[in-house]
């Protein structure tokens, strides 16, 4: 009965013929809103991004409502404002694409309602696009790399949320090899960041501090190094900057011990995720390359560290441009392109934003999965 219902979504949108054309894509599931337009061979003709650090900085943290508030707001306007950036009129459009999962639902059903509606007075299709496919398959992005990333490679996906291994068997075929077993690594920044008292987003600010910072200072925990397979763990890791940022005497947290921590704390968290790309790379010996996607991979250090783990396996890193590593919508287009012409893509109108849906599973996962409970 689930694969009907899934089978049922899929549209039938002819990408190699006439219909192909220009995608308006959109993102807000979490803290960026941001929209994009990508010409049917993955050109970007324009794009947005909106941070709304300013509107969460005051509470330390993304709060979920605030941020779905703040996408209603600026999220018509944005759309319209890339649409003319590109010369373009909603007409042009081939299809509309939105993140309808993983992530922050509020925000979800603000991209996906603007979505659904531009897309039926356009009279075109909806496309629902998982955000970690979004990422999984942005190295892929045509002009990123000299060759593009081919199938299969190593995607290691590091953001705020996620932090997981995967081999990327092609567009829709995702085989996960390990993830965290407590926090994300971009999460485990953002702590130690608020720990030294850096304004949001946490982990730029903590790379940043970590310039002038002395590495060594610090012999901070490097959870499950060595360990078999390629799970992740950085709740000890961060738990460890915690203790000594306590046990500290009053006045001792002044800029270079700051610094000193931060670059303690980096050098920690670069040298496990080499060590578990190192394992995840032995499980995937026909890898052709390692990418690092998500917030964390603009990490210099981090980059650093996989591309030595990635030359010893003898594969070269691939990571997008800074721009590209953080929540855009050029990511949600490009996949949704990646599907259409593949005939994968799934027609949304039906689909319901969804806060998990775990990479690979269809974007039916939890519309069927909820009805069948009943
Ligand atoms: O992919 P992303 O923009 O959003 C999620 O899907 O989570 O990732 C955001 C995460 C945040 O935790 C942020 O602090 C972290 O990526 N991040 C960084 C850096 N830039 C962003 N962490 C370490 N170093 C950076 N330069
Ligand atoms: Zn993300």
């Amino acid at each position: 009965m689930n694969e009907e219902k899934t089978t049922a979504l899929h549209i039938g949108l002819d990408w190699s013929g006439a219909s192909a054309g220009p995608v308006l894509a959109i993102e807000t599931s979490c803290d960026e809103t941001a929209v994009a337009i990508l010409s049917a061979d993955g050109a970007v003709l324009a794009e947005r991004v909106l941070s709304q650090f300013a509107d969460h900085a005051p509470f330390g943290g993304v709060v979920p409502e605030i941020a779905a508030r703040a996408h209603l707001s600026h999220l018509p306007a944005m759309a319209a404002a890339t649409l003319q950036d590109a010369g373009l009129r909603a007409d042009d459009l081939a299809a509309v694409a939105a993140t309808t999962g993983p992530g922050l639902i509020g925000g979800l059903l603000v991209g996906a309602g603007f979505g659904k509606g531009l897309a039926l007075a356009a009279g075109r299709p909806f496309i629902a696009v998982n955000h970690l496919e979004g990422h999984a398959l942005t190295a892929r992005l045509p002009g990123l790399t000299p060759s593009g990333a081919g199938f299969p490679y190593l995607l290691l996906l590091l953001s705020g949320g996620h932090c997981q291994c995967v081999r990327v068997e092609g567009v829709g075929r995702y085989r996960r090899l390990g993830g965290t077993i407590d926090d994300a690594v971009g999460e485990a920044f953002d702590k130690v960041a608020k720990l030294l008292g850096l304004p949001l987003p946490g982990g730029p600010a903590l790379e940043r501090l970590a310039l002038s910072g002395d590495s060594r200072r610090h012999g901070f925990p490097r959870p499950l190094l060595g360990r078999p397979g390629c799970d992740f763990s950085f709740s000890g890791l961060k738990t460890a900057v915690a203790q000594l940022v306590a046990t500290l005497p009053p006045g001792a947290m002044e800029p270079r011990m700051c610094a000193d921590i931060a670059a303690s704390f980096q050098a920690a968290a670069a040298e496990v995720l080499a060590d578990r790309a190192a394992h995840a790379l032995a499980m995937a010996p026909d890898a052709t390359c390692l990418v690092v996607a998500g917030g964390v991979a603009a990490n210099q250090t981090i980059r650093q560290a996989l591309a030595e783990a990635g030359k010893r396996h003898g594969v070269p890193m691939v990571a997008p441009p800074l721009r590209y590593c953080g929540d855009n919508a050029v990511m949600i287009g490009w996949a949704a392109i990646e599907r259409l012409r593949l005939g994968l893509a799934t027609e949304g109108l039906e689909v319901r934003p969804q806060p998990r849906w775990p990479i690979g599973t269809s974007a039916a996962y939890q519309n069927v999965t909820s009805q069948s409970a009943f």
